[in-house]
């Protein structure tokens, strides 16, 4: 069988697609992913089904997008951690595969990813792609919404456009945990997640598409004063996350999900935490800061 992909809802034909014909198991080859970069520039995310991978599988077929990033967002480290430094662990598991209490510090800080962010916008070089695995889902709820930013910001009128179009925001984990009232960090974790600043509006570097970068790890303007700034980023959020803008992605076992963290936002929802949920995820880094990249 052949790659091929389609819209995963007609009535949006550029945003979300369902790829088929490809088994990331058994490796694709350069022209697959090429094919399957070329379906990222239009879908912003593709949804595989029925991938049954492990880690290394994951590993190398997300090698195919660029150089990996290491997990150093994660609130485990060293010895703790349940997975590889390759391999971001989102689940409500321990290292023994046992279910996390509700208060848990890991599980309360993984509720971060319950608000709508890019990953890893709080690192000086953000994310590129993130591929999503799902090893174990909870038999309802859990789903995983995704909004479009090149939507969003072509919908924006003239005025507000340039008002935002050159202005620079600063990320951080302490303040997208903060939104939620988690303040519960050491020392090491402040200093190793000082803000780094992004650009708010920023170019696809193949398809030249504008795109709002907004997350809720961003929680100031340069030169703005922090109120203002925050409360326009609200403002910019929920223009962003209308329904109108959004996909939910229902899981089911061994589904795939890529997407384009410079291109999109996405969310968590809420499911029964007494059930396991586990999803591994590989997250290929971008080229260079957002301020390095061309306006
Ligand atoms: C992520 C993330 C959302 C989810 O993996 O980066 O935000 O639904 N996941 O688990
Ligand atoms: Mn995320």
């Amino acid at each position: 069988m052949t790659l091929s992909i389609r819209p995963a809802n007609p009535a949006r034909p550029d945003f979300v697609g369902e790829a088929s014909g490809v088994d990331i198991r058994a490796g694709v080859s350069a022209a697959e992913a090429a094919a399957i970069e070329e379906g990222m520039d239009r879908y912003g995310v593709l949804v595989f089904r029925g991938q049954d991978i492990d880690d290394a599988q994951q590993v190398a077929f997300s090698r195919h997008f660029g150089p990996l990033e290491l997990a150093t967002g994660d609130i485990v480290q060293g010895q703790a951690r349940r997975l590889s430094m390759e391999v971001n662990d989102i689940s409500n598991l321990h290292q023994d595969g046992s279910v996390m209490a509700r208060d848990d510090r890991k599980r309360l800080f993984s509720l971060g990813n319950m608000l709508w962010h890019s990953d890893s916008s709080f690192k000086a070089t953000p994310a590129k792609f993130s591929l999503l695995s799902a090893r174990v889902i909870p038999g309802q709820d859990g789903n995983t919404e995704f909004a479009d930013m090149r939507a969003a910001w072509d919908a924006l009128d003239p005025a507000m456009q340039a008002q935002v179009r050159d202005l620079v925001t600063e990320h951080s984990q302490i303040y997208s945990r903060g939104v939620l009232g988690f303040t519960d960090f050491t020392a090491e974790e402040l200093a190793k997640w000082a803000p780094v600043p992004q650009r708010l509006v920023r170019r696809h570097p193949r398809t030249g598409r504008l795109s709002l970068f907004l997350s809720a790890h961003a929680g100031a303007i340069q030169g703005w004063p922090v109120p203002e700034a925050r409360a326009l980023l609200r403002d910019l959020t929920e223009h962003a996350t209308q329904r109108e803008f959004v996909h939910a992605h229902v899981w089911q076992p061994h589904d795939l999900v890529m997407w384009d963290n410079r291109v999109t936002m996405h969310r968590a929802r809420r499911y029964d935490s007494t059930q396991v949920r586990d999803l591994h995820r590989t997250t290929v880094a971008d080229m260079a800061p957002t301020l390095q990249q061309a306006a």
